[in-house]
């Protein structure tokens, strides 16, 4: 019996263990809506328009988000999109605005620890910013 359950809980370390690895190495999605709504919405507003209830105390109105593609020919400018989210180039126009610089604010959360999930994170938000473009 003894014996028993050792191996019972041997057995269990085990596949403990294995499951923790196994969720370290799945690259994790993230959830584009989710986050927007989470970090976006109170300056971009809920449906991304640029009216969100922070839009007022604003120096500059926060973008209208579902006209990205309009304002480039109908084409969505994924790359500059996702350099303006981050914020991390130095030419970057947002630098020094009041959108915060988001691939270090995202780089810091613990669901997102280091650049490379931040940037994961970040490429998310893009694809959802992509859904919500107004028909040209
Ligand atoms: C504190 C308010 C605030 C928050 C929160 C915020 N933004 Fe912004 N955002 C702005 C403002 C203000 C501008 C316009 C800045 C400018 O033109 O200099 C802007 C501009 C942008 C632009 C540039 C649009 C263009 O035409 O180039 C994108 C893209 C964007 N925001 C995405 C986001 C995303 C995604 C989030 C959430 C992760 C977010 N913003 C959160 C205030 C905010």
């Amino acid at each position: 019996m003894k014996a028993r359950g050792l191996l019972a809980a041997t057995i269990i370390v085990v596949a403990s263990t294995c499951v923790t690895v196994a969720a370290r190495m799945q690259p994790v999605s993230y959830s584009g809506r989710t986050d927007f709504q989470t970090f976006c919405s109170s300056c971009h507003g809920a449906d991304a328009r640029g009216d969100g209830p922070f839009a007022k105390s604003l120096k500059k109105r926060p973008a209208d988000l579902t006209q990205l593609a309009k304002g480039d020919n109908g084409v969505f400018p994924d790359a500059r999109i996702f350099k303006t989210i981050e914020g991390r180039e130095p030419g970057s126009t947002h630098r020094g605005s009041e959108m915060p610089a988001w691939g270090d604010v995202l780089a810091k959360s613990t669901e997102s620890q280091g650049v490379e999930n931040a940037a994961a994170r970040i490429r998310a938000l893009v694809e959802y910013l992509r859904t919500l473009q107004a028909k040209p």
